[in-house]
């Protein structure tokens, strides 16, 4: 939800900010800015719109070894140029970009503007920028920048990520961080900053991830690079360096038309890739537990916190949890959860589960429980993100960077992690025996293979695809665990398709649904021969007394159901707690193929964003 970047070196900075924005263009389109320091000036480029147009808007490349940049995705003000980041102190000497919300900005403005500032733009950003200014130059003699931004960010509440030029200091960036992310990369005499790592690692693996209330003051001059590290109530840290292994071909399309679709191909990869190391003769290994494993053994419960569709993984995974490892298992919104009043128990256990590791909500959810004396476990695909780092066991899937918006290979590397966690369990308690245990892995170690059979049947998902691209309103109906699927599958049309669906259990279709149903809709049923397969079928035949188009995700060479349904899309026979693995494929390659014949942004939808660090 928005990226931000910075470079600091000896480099023209501008082409490292663009191609920054370019990598980062997944957190938030609306609109994008630059701000580049030279001979103490600070020029800013910004309009509204994707990145392309703000290179188009500037003619001229801009010069400067120094430079801050940012592509938004609006919450304070419309997009617009005037809301756009960079945006300036009344002064013009001060620039920022931001990334998050600063929720107390309505009081602030309200003091400067009767201290003779004046807003042009609708943003909380432009608040803070001038409250640094304000506290810059209103004492007996002028701050420092850095001290400038510390002393403002005790007065402001709310979620950040800023960088921050001066004029005056022509060799310094000031970064801070509180809730939104921001990670420096050190490379050799010189500096990045960016909300994620994408746009850093064609520089450097050498990494620092900045932790909440701190800042860092980068100096770069002829003679030295100096980074330093300290809260906002100034007590110096000493910056741990990592190193990441994401490699640069990760972060490209390699030839697929969108991010989405390459990504939904990777499927096959990444779930080896997550159970790699995880499954050793027969046997389900989960290191990472160490020390906190008899908490994990003893819980009285679960707890699944999460949001969008590691929601629907949490939710699949709950069937997992109650059929192997006997616990009961509460899914939670993360955005409820937290402003309500839940009961935790010390003998919890909440898993995290979140492809970014930094979900605002997911985020701020975990910090409640792990304060209430919870076990928290976090089930994320990026390597020392903030819901990983707040962990006592941080879990990873390992899928590689998932850069389309609408979420596919993390959903299916995310169940297929908790399907393990599951049968550690299960294998410890010995609530399974060996042999049974032995079974379901081998049948899990053949999901890849199933999966790339689905893949090569592409054609027929396009196909149904080009018959129903053009209706307005669908319905998913799923059972046990294709419950979980029919929400995933609704969700991944309606965004990046903008056509209105339902998930919904097909159990609950005849207390409601039912009357939406005419010739007009077409409803999809996760119908495999599973165990709810006679109830499924009862409710196919229910919609097509009323007339409803359907299609039927069925198990290859069900004829039974064939004849009955208006499309299908089979897929390979599996029991039902693999479905989830082989169901979810189909589903994301149809919203993607009506997508595309709807002409829309498949990486970029509407509205969305990546990384949701805002509440
Ligand atoms: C849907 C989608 C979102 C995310 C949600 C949580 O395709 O991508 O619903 O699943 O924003 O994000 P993470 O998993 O990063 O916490």
């Amino acid at each position: 939800m928005c990226g931000i970047i910075g470079y600091v070196g000896k480099k023209e900075a501008y082409e490292i900010l663009i191609k920054g924005l370019e990598r980062l263009e997944y957190r938030g389109y609306d609109s994008a800015g630059v701000a580049l320091l030279s001979n103490n000036v600070i020029s800013v480029y910004k309009k509204k719109g994707k990145v392309a147009e703000l290179k188009n808007f500037i003619q001229k490349t801009p010069k400067g070894n120094i430079g801050i940049a940012h592509t938004r995705w609006a919450t304070h003000g419309s997009p617009s140029d005037k809301n756009a980041h960079p945006q300036l102190s009344n002064s013009g000497n001060i620039a920022i970009v931001h990334n998050g919300i600063i929720e107390n900005y309505l009081a602030i403005k309200e003091v400067l503007i009767k201290k003779g500032y004046k807003f042009k733009s609708d943003t909380d950003t432009e608040v803070l920028v001038n409250l640094i200014e304000d506290i810059r130059i209103n004492g007996s003699k002028k701050l420092n920048l850095d001290e400038a931004v510390r002393l403002a960010l005790q007065k402001v509440t709310g979620a950040y990520a800023i960088l921050v030029l001066l004029k005056d200091e022509p060799d310094t960036v000031v970064i801070a961080k509180m809730g939104s992310p921001v990670v420096l990369g050190i490379g050799k005499e010189e500096f990045f900053i960016a909300s994620d790592a994408t746009p850093i690692i064609e520089y450097t693996n050498k990494v620092i991830y900045l932790e909440d209330e701190e800042m860092a003051i980068i100096k770069t001059n002829r003679e030295s690079n100096k980074i330093t590290i300290k809260t906002i109530n100034n007590k110096i840290k000493n910056p741990n360096i990592h190193t990441i292994k994401t490699k640069i071909e990760e972060l490209e399309k390699g030839g697929f038309k969108h991010f989405m679709l390459k990504e939904i191909f990777e499927q096959p990869h990444a779930i080896k890739d997550s159970i790699l190391g995880r499954i050793k003769n027969g046997k389900v290994r989960m290191e990472e537990i160490g020390e906190y494993k008899n908490n994990l053994l003893n819980a009285k419960r679960i707890i699944i916190l999460a949001c969008g569709t590691s929601f629907h993984a949490g939710l699949e995974s709950k069937y997992f949890f109650e059929e192997y490892s006997h616990i009961p298992v509460l899914v939670e919104y993360a955005s409820e959860f937290r402003y309500r009043k839940p009961v935790i128990y010390k003998d919890d256990v909440v898993v995290a589960i979140s492809q970014s590791g930094e979900t605002a909500d997911t985020l701020a959810a975990v910090k409640l429980a792990k304060e209430q004396g919870a076990t928290i476990f976090s089930l994320c695909n990026v390597v020392g993100s903030s819901i990983s780092r707040i962990a006592h066991v941080p879990i990873y899937t390992f899928a590689g960077p998932e850069i389309g918006v609408a979420s596919t290979k993390a959903f299916t590397t995310q169940i297929a992690v908790l399907l393990l966690l599951c049968l550690f369990i299960a294998s410890e308690k010995r609530l399974l025996s060996n042999k049974k245990i032995q079974n379901i892995l081998t049948e899990f170690e053949n999901i890849p293979q199933k999966i790339e059979q689905i893949l090569l049947e592409d054609k027929s998902v396009k196909e149904i695809a080009l018959k129903l691209y053009e209706m307005q309103n669908f319905i998913y109906l799923g059972r046990g665990y294709g419950f979980p699927l029919a929400l995933e599958g609704a969700l991944k049309l309606k965004e990046i398709s903008y056509i209105h669906a339902e998930g919904y259990t097909a159990g609950e279709m005849k207390h409601g649904l039912l009357a939406l149903v005419d010739k007009n809709m077409p409803v999809l049923f996760i119908a495999n021969k599973g165990s709810s397969y006679e109830k499924v079928v009862s409710n196919i035949m229910e919609v097509k007394a009323r007339n409803g188009i359907v299609i039927s995700l069925i198990t290859k060479g069900d004829a039974r159901i064939k004849k009955i349904v208006d499309y299908v899309i089979e897929i390979p026979e599996t029991s039902d707690v693999m479905l989830p693995f082989v169901a979810s494929i189909p589903l994301q390659l149809l919203a993607y193929h009506i997508a595309l014949l709807r002409g829309c942004e498949i990486d970029k939808p509407r509205n969305l964003a990546k990384s949701v660090t805002v509440e």
